[in-house]
């Protein structure tokens, strides 16, 4: 693997329980900056929980434990005094269903900005603006800023939530599962979206789909039951992977 990479996101020993479960043991995981890394592995392996460690979600759950470190450009996330609104400012998150708020088009954008103190006019307007032209929608809603959002279709939908999530420019975008309830017309307009946002954010994907792994992202890290069974280049992953396990899942093996 390339070491001359930028680390963004440096996983510890990240262990994960839910009550007395233990649903990740003891990841080590370095996310490179400005590149597209998939998260990939059979159902119920721990993806969306590993996701959801990296801006602090699991906690939301009830009776879960994080043991280990995640360190965020090597600031240590899971410390006491870490301020979690504003952790999740910088590390935002994008669900498998569209949740556009059922309000218009532009407030759904401009909902972020405004808790950010950016309340009117021509700075909100183009806020919202660059962060529909970002997510590849503006052409399809420039009509429609003040249509509801529950009116568009899901695609739409789905890039309106990844508008929201930019709008406060992040500097790491999770999207766990993103196109999976979309029609493939949908999911290449998200997977070219993709393309183009990683020069500015590091990505993290969740997918079950094995194609779409192979072809949006640059590393690939594969989990079986809470476990790091391997992490490499995508290419690497997808022709030569160095595990046995790594090698039956990908070829439908199991899962
Ligand atoms: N809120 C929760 N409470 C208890 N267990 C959970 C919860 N969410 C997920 N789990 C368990 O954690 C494990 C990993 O789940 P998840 O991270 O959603 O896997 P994946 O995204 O790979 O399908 C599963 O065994 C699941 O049943
Ligand atoms: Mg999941």
């Amino acid at each position: 693997m390339n070491t001359d990479v930028a680390i963004k996101l440096d996983v510890q020993d990240l262990s994960l329980k839910f009550a007395d479960k233990t649903v990740l043991q003891r990841i080590n995981l370095r996310i490179p900056a400005h590149h597209i890394t998939a998260l990939i592995g059979p159902s119920g392996c721990g993806k969306s929980s590993l996701l959801r460690s990296f801006n602090r979600m699991n906690e939301l759950l009830d009776e879960t434990v994080t043991e280990g470190r995640v360190l965020l450009d090597g600031l240590d996330i899971y410390q006491p005094d870490i301020e979690v609104a504003e952790l999740r400012r910088r590390v935002g998150i994008v669900f498998q269903k569209p949740n556009p708020f059922p309000h218009s088009v532009y407030e759904n954008v401009g909902f972020g900005l405004r808790l950010q103190g950016i309340s009117r006019g021509r700075q909100l307007d183009e806020l919202v603006e660059a962060a529909l032209k970002k997510a590849a929608l503006w052409n399809e809603v420039r009509d429609r800023l003040h249509e509801s959002a529950v009116n568009l279709s899901g695609g739409q939908q789905q890039r309106l939530v990844i508008a929201r999530a930019i709008a406060i420019e992040p500097e790491v975008l999770l999207l766990d599962e993103p196109a999976s309830a979309l029609d493939p017309i949908s999911t290449l307009k998200i997977e070219e979206l993709m393309y183009d946002l990683k020069q500015h954010y590091t990505i993290v994907i969740v997918t079950h789909n094995m194609q779409q792994a192979a072809r949006v992202s640059d590393y690939t890290a594969f989990l079986n039951m809470g476990q790091l069974v391997e992490f490499d280049e995508t290419n690497k992953m997808f022709t030569d992977p160095s595990q046995r396990a790594t090698e039956d899942y990908i070829t439908g093996r199991f899962g």
